[in-house]
C-alpha cells in the first residue's frame, strides 16, 4: 500500500470558526505534514514529529497551503455552456438561455463530452465534491456518473425531475415515467463507487403535484438518497409558486406538504424565507446552499448570513454554475464576502474556507469520509499557491497571520491559485506555474 507524506502549511477544520474565528474550530500548521496511506489520511500535525522516519517519501510544497478539497453544495453540469449568458433575471434566463442548452443532453454523446470538461473544470478550481443537477434526461445522469466513477470522484447527482411549464424536450412524459427513471438511477448508481444519488424536482413551478407526490414516496423509499432542489431564489419565482399553490402557506411549506424536507435535503437560495419557514428548514435537518455569484449575476438577491445563522439552519457554499458565474470556490468567497458586506455583516476568511470544505460535508452527512483531515478519512485535498499571481505574491509577503493570507486568496484567487488537486491521494490536477516544478 502507497505511504507518502506532503509537507507545506497545512489548515484543517473541525467546526464552524463563527464570525469570531473560534480558536477551537480548526487547526493550523505553518510547518505542517499530512500523511497518506492507499489514499486515506493517516496522520496530520506538525512536520517536526511526523517526519522522522527517514524511509518515509516526502512531498515538499513549501509555503503552499494544504487544505481539503472544496466542495459545492449546488452546481448545474449541463449549464456549463450557459455561464455568462444573458437574460436579466431567473425565469428569462431559464427560458432564453438554459432550458435549449438542456434539450442537448438528450445525446448521450454530447452529455459525456460536457460531463468531462466540467469535471476537469471542478478539478482546476480544487472542488473535489459536489452535488450536481443533471437535466431531465436519464442519459445526462448516465453519462456524469460513468465520468465521475472513472476518475474516482465522490459525487452527488440526480436526473431533474421536471413535468410541467417546460419546453417539450425537457418534459417527463409523466410524473409514474419520471418516478420509475428515478428508481432506476438510484438502483444503478447510488452507492456505487464513490457516488450517489440526489432526488431532484428541479424547483416547484416545474412539477406538477403528482410528481412532487412521487418525489416524497422515493424520499420515503430511499431515506439516505440526498434531495436536492432550488427554493425562494427570486421575487417574481416566490410569488408564481405561491399562485400555483394556493393551499400552501409558502414556497417552503409546498416541499414540506410531500416530505422534501429531511436530512440530507439541500435547497439552494433560500433568500425568501419568514421566520415560519426558517424554523422548519432547521427543525427538518435540511441545509440551504448559499450560491452567492449566481444571486449576484442574476439579481436574485442578497442570502441573509446572520439570519440564517440565528434560526440554526445548516448551510454551505455553492457556484450555482451557470447561473453562478464561476467554478471557483474562491471566486465563490469573495462573492460571499461582498454580500455580508452588502448587508451590515461578517464573513471571515477562516469561515468562508470553512464554508466552501467541511460545512458542505457536513450538510451533505458525508463529514465521516471527506471534508477534514481525519484519520481513515478519504484524502481529497488541495495545495494553493500563494504565489500564483505577481500580485498574490506581493501581497501574500506583506501577510502578518494566516487570516490575512486567506483573504488574499479568497479576494484575489481563482484557479490559478490552486496548484493541485488530489483525489483519493493521487494527483488529479498539476499546474505548472511561474516555473514550479512537479512534485514527484
Ligand atoms: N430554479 C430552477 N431552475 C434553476 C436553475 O437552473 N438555476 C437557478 N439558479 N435557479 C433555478
Ligand atoms: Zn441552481
Amino acid at each position: 500500500m502507497s505511504r507518502i507524506a506532503h509537507r507545506g502549511a497545512i489548515l484543517n477544520f473541525r467546526g464552524d470558526p463563527g464570525d469570531r474565528d473560534d480558536p477551537c474550530s480548526y487547526q493550523y500548521w505553518e510547518q505542517g505534514a499530512l500523511i497518506v496511506c492507499g489514499g486515506k489520511v493517516e496522520q496530520v500535525g506538525p512536520a517536526a514529529e511526523l517526519l522522522s522516519d527517514a524511509a518515509l517519501p516526502v512531498i515538499d510544497h513549501g509555503s503552499r497551503l494544504l487544505l481539503p478539497g472544496f466542495i459545492d453544495t449546488h452546481i448545474h453540469y449541463p449549464q456549463t455552456d450557459v455561464i455568462a449568458a444573458g437574460g436579466r433575471h431567473l425565469l428569462e434566463w431559464l427560458e432564453r438561455y438554459t432550458f435549449p442548452a438542456e434539450q442537448r443532453f438528450a445525446d448521450p454523446e454530447h452529455a459525456r463530452a460536457v460531463a468531462h470538461f466540467f469535471c476537469d473544470e471542478l478539478l482546476r478550481n480544487g472542488t473535489t465534491t459536489a452535488q450536481v443537477l443533471g437535466t431531465a434526461h436519464s442519459v445526462s445522469v448516465n453519462a456524469f456518473f460513468e465520468v465521475a466513477a472513472g476518475r474516482a470522484l465522490r459525487m452527488i447527482a440526480g436526473k431533474a425531475l421536471m413535468d410541467r411549464l417546460c419546453p417539450d424536450g425537457l418534459r417527463d412524459v409523466s410524473a409514474a415515467d419520471a418516478e420509475r427513471d428515478t428508481r432506476t438511477l438510484i438502483e444503478r448508481w447510488h452507492g456505487r463507487d464513490r457516488l450517489h444519488y440526489a432526488i431532484t424536482p428541479r424547483f416547484a413551478l416545474t412539477s406538477s403535484e403528482a410528481q412532487l407526490e412521487s418525489c416524497g414516496r422515493l424520499a420515503r423509499e430511499f431515506p439516505d438518497v440526498f434531495i436536492h432542489s432550488h427554493l425562494a431564489e427570486n421575487r417574481q419565482e416566490v410569488s408564481e409558486v405561491c399562485a400555483a399553490f394556493p393551499q400552501r402557506r409558502s414556497y417552503l411549506d409546498v416541499y414540506d406538504h410531500y416530505g422534501l424536507l429531511r436530512e440530507r435535503a439541500t435547497f439552494a437560495h433560500c433568500i425568501y424565507l419568514d421566520a415560519i419557514d426558517r424554523g422548519r428548514l432547521a427543525a427538518s435537518g435540511a441545509g440551504a446552499a448559499f450560491c452567492p455569484s449566481s444571486n449576484l449575476y442574476l439579481g436574485s438577491g442578497l442570502f441573509d448570513i446572520a439570519t440564517t445563522d440565528a434560526a440554526k439552519i445548516p448551510f454551505a457554499l455553492a457556484t450555482d454554475v451557470g447561473g453562478g458565474s464561476s467554478f471557483s470556490m474562491l471566486r465563490t468567497m469573495g462573492e460571499a464576502y461582498k454580500v455580508a458586506q452588502l448587508t451590515g455583516q461578517i464573513l471571515t476568511p477562516l469561515r468562508a474556507f470553512y464554508l466552501a470544505t467541511l460545512a458542505g460535508a457536513r450538510q451533505l452527512r458525508l463529514q465521516d469520509r471527506i471534508g477534514s483531515f481525519t484519520a481513515g478519512h478519504e484524502a481529497d485535498f488541495i495545495v494553493l499557491d500563494p504565489a500564483a499571481t505577481p500580485l498574490l505574491a506581493r501581497r501574500m509577503d506583506q501577510c502578518r497571520d494566516l487570516s490575512e493570507r486567506l483573504r488574499l486568496w479568497m479576494i484575489l484567487g481563482d484557479d490559478r491559485a490552486v496548484a493541485h488537486t488530489y483525489v483519493l491521494g493521487r494527483r488529479a490536477c498539476f499546474k505548472e506555474m511561474l516555473g514550479a516544478k512537479p512534485p514527484s
